[in-house]
Order: structure tokens, then sequence, then C-alpha cells
């Protein structure tokens, strides 16, 4: 099936970095918010991201003037009807994207092909409670989407085999890389991932190692980028422990349970760079650590 029309619900971080990519491709892109505040934020970000890639060369001018020109806003959900694929980034509250479908569904078009970018709820589950569970699957974009490269696919117990190769070559499509995943809980990334971050987080409840020792022993004794504590106040403390939660709860292993500590920094507000204190403190010229 071709794709040439995508509504993005939730003009959130995510909302308009896919906004963002999919308009570069040449996709048309209708962005939709509860809120105009939202909207218009998404645009500006967009704009401010985009002339970032012009100032580096990477795209020219005209290629951000083609592509602001491809984004429309709309704060009526029925509007994206007619678009040949959705994908829901709203807030992650089940009962808020049941909502969403619900709304949607009657404006859609047959064809018109159903995800959601989000990060811990069953596909399969959400999948159920619209009218075309074939043609429905997870969506999930990695944060900041237009850095990233990967996209998680994820089929749910009915997505049929169009739906998931229409989706793989949209991925192609936007110059990312697919990788596919079962629905479970965490998919493939978080999964990995998140316990990884907890069990740093446990590694310093325990006094093995101070936040720099933890993050200087993975940055330069197993090569990744950021260490274990920093990327967690980068991805959100409140995230991380939710995704903990979703792992511990759905697949019913003790291995899962979120560390007292990080629900303790959670607790305090203390969420990362967002609120400018998770494992380090941002408020100053440098990040120092907090314990
Ligand atoms: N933040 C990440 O790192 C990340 C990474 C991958 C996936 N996700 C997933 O992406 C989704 C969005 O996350 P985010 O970080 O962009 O959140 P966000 O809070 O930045 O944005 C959510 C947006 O949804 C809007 N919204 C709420 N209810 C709505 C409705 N009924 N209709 C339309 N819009 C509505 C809000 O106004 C807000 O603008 C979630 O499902 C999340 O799990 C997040």
């Amino acid at each position: 099936m071709d794709i040439s029309t995508v509504g993005i619900v939730g003009a959130g971080q995510m909302g308009n970095g896919i906004a963002h990519v999919f308009a570069l491709s040449g996709y048309q892109v209708l962005l939709n918010d509860i809120s105009q505040d939202g909207l218009e934020k998404a645009v500006a970000t967009i704009r401010k991201n985009l002339d970032r890639q012009v100032s580096r060369e990477k795209i020219s001018q005209d290629e951000m003037d083609a592509t602001m020109g491809r984004i429309t806003t709309t704060l009526a959900l029925e509007d994206l009807g007619q678009c040949d694929l959705v994908i829901e980034a709203a807030t992650e509250r089940e009962e808020i994207k049941d909502a969403i479908f619900e709304k949607l569904q009657p404006h859609l078009k047959p064809t018109t092909i159903l995800t959601s970018n989000t990060s811990s709820i069953s596909i399969t589950r959400l999948a159920s409670r619209t009218d075309r569970p074939e043609k429905f699957m997870g969506f999930h974009f990695m944060n900041p989407v237009p850095v990233m490269q990967l996209v998680e696919l994820i089929r749910g117990i009915a997505t049929d085999e169009e739906t998931y190769q229409t989706l793989l070559k949209v991925v192609e499509s936007l110059g990312k890389v697919a990788a596919s995943a079962e629905d479970f809980p965490g998919f493939i990334v978080n999964r990995i991932l998140i316990p990884m971050i907890n069990e740093a987080v446990y590694t310093l409840y325990e006094g093995v190692g101070s936040v720099t020792s933890i993050d200087q022993s993975l940055k330069l004794g197993a090569n990744q980028p950021m260490g274990p504590l920093e990327l967690a106040d980068f991805i959100g403390l409140d995230t991380c422990l939710a995704i903990m939660n979703v792992l511990y709860d759905g697949l019913a292993d003790t291995k899962y349970r979120p560390c007292p500590l990080l629900t303790k920094y959670v607790e305090a507000g203390w969420l990362g760079r967002k609120s400018k204190r998770g494992f380090y403190d941002y408020r100053g010229e440098t990040p120092v650590p907090t314990r």
C-alpha cells in the first residue's frame, strides 16, 4: 500500500520529531494536539531543529522551506481521517490512547493503517479495541527522533503481513533502520536498556561505586557513549521507573524490581535533566553528581 499522507496525534517531544522526519522525507503531515499552544510550540521546535540542520549543511534552505510547507496542524482529530497512516504519539496513558482511537475510527478510510508510538502499552490490547486490529501496529521511534536511527516495529497478535511490509518500507523511506519486536513488555530496546540502568542504580544504592565511577566505568570500560546514570537523567527518572514497573508487572519476575533509590529520586521530584536534578545537579554550569 502507498503511503503519502501521515496523521500524527500528539505534538509533544515525540510527535514533533516524528512530524519533522516524515515531512523532511516528502510526506504530507497533519499534526494534531488538544492544545493550540502545544501545536505552536511543536512547529517552532521543528523550525529550530531544521534550522540547525541547514546551518550544519545537512539540508538546504529550500529543503527546509518545502518541509515546513508539508506540515499542517489541526485541533480537530477527525481531520486525520483521510490520512493513509496515523501515528498516535499522545501522553502515555492507556485510556487517552483508547479514547483517541475510538473518536478517530468513524472518520477513517478502510485502508488507513493505525499505529501507536507507545513505549510500554500492549499493542495487542490497544489493537483489540479498534475496528482494525489487522491494520494496527506498534511504531516505536526513539528520542530525539531526527537523530536516532532505529525504529522498532511491533506486531500485535492480529497484525497482517501487508501492514508490516508497508511500515518496513516507510521506515526505509525515512532513512532509518527497523528492528522487529514481538509484543511483550518493553519490546527490545527498553527491555534491555532500562534494567541495565536500574542495575546501575542498584550499584549506586549498594555503595559499589559513586555516580562518577559508575558512569566512567561504562563509558571507558564498555565503550558506551553515555554512562547509565547520565542516560537515566536524559530519559527522565519517572519514565525509567514507569518502564521498570511495566516489566515487573508484565513479566512477573522479581529480577525486574525497581531499585528503591530510583523510586526515592522520583518521589523527591528529582527526575533528571527536565527538573534540573537527578543523579546529577544541572543547575550550575556543569553537571555535579548528587551522590
Ligand atoms: N519521551 C521519550 O523518550 C519517548 C520515546 C519513545 C516513545 N515515547 C512515547 O511517545 C508518546 C508521547 O511521548 P512524549 O514524550 O512525546 O510526551 P509529551 O508529554 O511530550 O507529549 C504528549 C502530547 O500529547 C498531547 N495529548 C494528550 N492527550 C491528547 C489527545 N487526546 N489528543 C491529542 N493530543 C493529546 C499532549 O497535549 C502533549 O502535547 C508516549 O506514548 C511515549 O511513551 C516517548
